[in-house]
């Protein structure tokens, strides 16, 4: 049967296998990638199916977790002036949103926004359905007179949808020191290919973790609980979910670092024993020697001195940095 035989609803159905198995075969190519290198790796954007979205919404309620707190307070004094930022004379914009997960803060602004009459639509991007339906549902109780534009797709492919031409101002919002889960290098890349989908005179807020107490940042992803070591693990049992995998996690050790020369915290899983794993989908194995580490995070914290490198090497202009009561952290709006 073709496509043309089919009613709307199977085509729909037919093009979300579709996008399943693009998805599944990115996921496969990049598991066996990382764990055949040396030293092996997994990428961190994988921790956020439906379970990793959930744990991460958990840890974003923690107290050490500081970044949100810092991020909330942030939005909730300087959000009209944003808006001042972004408008003249009520032009109609689009708000863009990479990884916007359940939305939380951005709702700030969406209310704020709304209720200064200001014409624009809301676009958010995310990887995980599941998160982006609550999003959604929530957001039409919230804001029933909101125009939304949502899109299931890890933010590296939802750029393209900034292609599409437009006469609207456009505005990214990349929150929550998202970014720092790239090293220098690899965010001027992401930022520049950002910004070769921008018009000039678009904007970017951007938010970075602040370099601060060692201690304190540590704390933010070594939680007691374990709720992030549980974020971690269930990268391993999301590859055993979906390519068949036999990760055992009771063999591998969560293993946070900060180092306060590079701002870099790493997270690490290391193995507790020579061991092979085996992803029955690829029919391929893995062998781990006794203490060998899979590198799984990156979080980068930053300088205000580094920032302002940052947009200059990814072709953007710092308009305006708004910051927290403590200095912890940073939302930058830069212009295109
Ligand atoms: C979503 C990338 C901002 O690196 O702080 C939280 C993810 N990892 N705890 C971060 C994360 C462990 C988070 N970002």
């Amino acid at each position: 049967m073709g496509l043309g035989m089919m009613d709307a609803t199977d085509r729909a159905a037919t093009l979300d296998q579709g996008l399943d198995q693009t998805f599944r075969d990115r996921f496969a190519a990049d598991v066996v990638a990382g764990l055949s290198a040396r030293p092996k790796y997994l990428l961190s954007k994988y921790f956020y199916d439906d379970r990793g979205s959930q744990l991460f919404q958990q840890i974003m309620g923690m107290e050490d977790y500081y970044l949100t707190d810092c991020e909330f307070e942030i939005l909730e004094r300087h959000g009209l002036a944003l808006l001042d930022l972004i408008v003249q004379d009520n032009h109609p914009f689009d708000l863009v949103e990479l990884g916007a997960g359940d939305g939380l803060k951005t709702k700030v602004l969406l209310g704020q926004f709304l209720g200064q009459g200001a014409d624009f639509c809301y676009a958010p991007i995310d990887i995980s359905a599941e998160a982006m339906a609550g999003l959604v549902a929530d957001v039409a109780v919230q804001f029933p007179a909101l125009a939304i534009a949502p899109l299931v797709d890890d933010y590296f492919h939802g750029l393209h949808r900034l292609q599409e031409q437009t006469e609207r101002r456009r505005v990214v919002l990349f929150l929550g020191s998202s970014v720092g889960n790239f090293t220098n290098d690899e965010a001027i890349a992401f930022l520049r290919h950002l910004g070769e989908n921008l018009n000039p005179g678009d904007l970017l807020m951007i938010g970075f973790d602040l370099m601060k107490d060692p201690k304190r940042i540590l704390r933010a992803y070594d939680d007691p609980e374990g709720i992030t070591r549980e974020f971690n693990l269930n990268l391993l049992d999301r590859i055993n979910r979906e390519l068949g995998g036999d990760f055992d996690r009771d063999r591998f050790l969560h293993t946070p670092t900060y180092d306060p020369m590079t701002g870099e915290t790493k997270s690490y899983l290391v193995s507790t024993q020579d061991q092979v794993v085996h992803l029955a989908m690829l029919d391929q194995s893995f062998r781990f020697d006794a203490w060998e580490a899979i590198d799984m995070e990156i979080s980068k914290k930053y300088s205000l001195r580094e920032i302002d490198g940052i947009a200059d090497r990814a072709g953007f202009v710092p308009v305006k940095s708004f910051l927290d009561e403590r200095r912890w952290f940073v939302d930058a709006v830069w212009m295109r």
